[in-house]
């Protein structure tokens, strides 16, 4: 799959620029600044890409509601990583019809993965006719001059054509937090795992040039950021496809130069293509936070092969023991699948054995989705789902005594956090991570939100620990 990443030409975003100012030009015609909603479903990926979207329509002139009824324009930008997250999408975008009929002027959009889809297009087309346009995450640079025709021409923009993808800079950002930020660093996967349906969305693996990586980090550092992560759907690839190669342990080495007082995490890995030097590397880093979030899916040989994974348990479970040796203290995560097409109850033990080996801080786990359009869909499936469920909750019960033991650890501790928010449980006055992401319900002088400051820890669960400010 050798292949050039393509960029967008600068002069073709700066003609989405364009039609921005054209936008708020007939917006500041109308009076008062209009409003948009956007809404954002799955991924920090999709999260990163609605900061995108809010840039744009800040530039074109709007302000921000999470109000239905107030929006002039509202965005679902959506996930297609399970069947429950597109039917939750799905029952929202439907309710809108009502919202539309008390406001005939508002313009409705659906973005992202879900978009992507042929088949989720064609529904829309027939069934959710009030629905203006829908656009693929290949041609997100676009969304100015789309929604400069809906004002000028109305009719629906339906934009999902195949591509293989390309790399847009210079889109404005309106980012959603003060103190935490994401960075983009490649787009799209080349991997095929058989039950994942980014590829066919997301389209193949592109990196954003190092200098450009570079320059964002540097203005985030120097805006006050503390906590930055370095986004794609497998890191690890990061720069094969760049005109002059480069290794994302050596992007992680020059992200790490770059002065100010935060730190950097990264993800997703595959565990196929992380490797020693980028243990190393994380090792030697001090801005480099100590965590690593690396997916297993399933701890069967067979199960692994079917799910075109390209690694062994063996080989896993050698990496962790590795990087293990180099950061004793690594905080572990991974995503687990149960119930993949054919796998048993035999074979799903053996996941369970790779969590008493490993002893993850904590997991992501899920029940099989099948996806319209991936190998894994058209695999016989004969386990019911009940049993399904059962070996679900018998995963999720081992991994809770497991993360609350190792929560119990750092009781006494006292730890440098990150003071990221304000808590919802009015016990606390704020959330904190520590430096390896675990949460932190803290009391203590709300003041330092936005800071590193000392936090004993005093109590925790399975879910997180709490403390208070030294
Ligand atoms: N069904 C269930 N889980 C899935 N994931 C990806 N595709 C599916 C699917 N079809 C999980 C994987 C992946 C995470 C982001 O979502 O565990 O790592
Ligand atoms: Fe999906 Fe596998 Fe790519 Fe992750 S590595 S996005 S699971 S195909």
């Amino acid at each position: 799959m050798e292949r050039i990443t393509t960029t967008i030409p600068q002069a073709e975003v700066d003609r989405q620029l364009q039609y921005c100012r054209e936008i708020a030009r007939m917006n500041a015609d109308r009076g008062e600044a209009p409003l948009a909603f956007v809404d954002t479903y799955g991924c920090q990926q999709n999260e990163a890409d609605s900061e995108r979207i809010r840039g744009y329509l800040r530039q074109m002139g709007y302000d921000f509601t999470t109000d239905e009824e107030q929006a002039r324009i509202i965005v679902l930008n959506t996930c297609a990583i399970r069947e429950h997250a597109e039917q939750r999408v799905l029952g929202n975008l439907g309710a809108l019809v009502h919202v539309k009929r008390r406001n005939p002027e508002q313009i409705i959009c659906l973005c992202g993965c879900m978009a992507q889809e042929a088949h989720v297009a064609e529904k829309v087309r027939q069934s959710f006719r009030h629905v203006d346009l829908v656009f693929g995450p290949h041609v997100l640079w676009k969304f100015p001059e789309y929604i400069h025709t809906l004002l000028t021409q109305r009719g629906r923009i339906f934009s999902n054509a195949d591509d293989p993808g390309s790399i847009a800079e210079g889109i404005p950002v309106v980012r959603q937090d003060k103190v935490k930020a994401w960075v983009s660093i490649m787009y799209g996967c080349n991997n095929f795992c058989s039950y994942c349906i980014v590829p066919y969305v997301r389209g193949r693996e592109r990196s954003r040039r190092p200098e450009d990586i570079l320059a964002e980090v540097r203005q985030l550092a120097e805006e006050g950021y503390h906590d930055i992560t370095l986004l794609g759907q497998n890191v690890n690839s990061y720069g094969k496809d760049l005109e002059e190669p480069m290794d994302f342990a050596d992007l992680l080495e020059q992200v790490n130069a770059i002065p100010g007082d935060f730190l950097v995490r990264f993800m997703t890995s595959h565990p196929k293509d992380a490797t020693h030097k980028l243990f190393e590397t994380m090792a030697r880093c001090e801005k480099v936070a100590p965590v690593l979030h690396l997916p297993f899916q399933a701890g069967n040989d067979r199960v692994l092969k079917v799910m075109n994974r390209r690694h062994t348990r063996a080989q896993y479970l050698e990496k962790i023991r590795d990087l293990k040796s180099l950061i004793p203290d690594i905080v572990l995560t991974s995503d687990i699948i149960v119930g993949f097409p054919g796998e048993t109850t035999e074979e799903f033990e053996d996941t369970l054995k790779v969590l008493e080996e490993v002893r993850f801080d904590a997991l992501f786990t899920f029940i099989y989705s099948p996806r319209v359009g991936t190998p894994a869909a058209k695999m016989d499936d004969p386990m019911p789902r009940e049993e399904k469920l059962a070996n679900f909750n018998r995963l999720v019960a081992l991994q809770d005594a497991i993360s609350e033991e190792k929560h119990a650890a750092y009781i006494g501790k006292t730890v440098r956090c990150l003071l990221d928010g304000v808590s919802d449980d009015p016990r606390y006055d704020l959330t904190a991570r520590t430096p390896g992401n675990r949460l932190v319900r803290v009391t203590g002088d709300r003041e330092a939100l936005g800071q590193f400051r000392d936090v004993k820890i005093t109590g925790a669960n399975k879910w997180s620990l709490f403390g208070e400010l030294a």
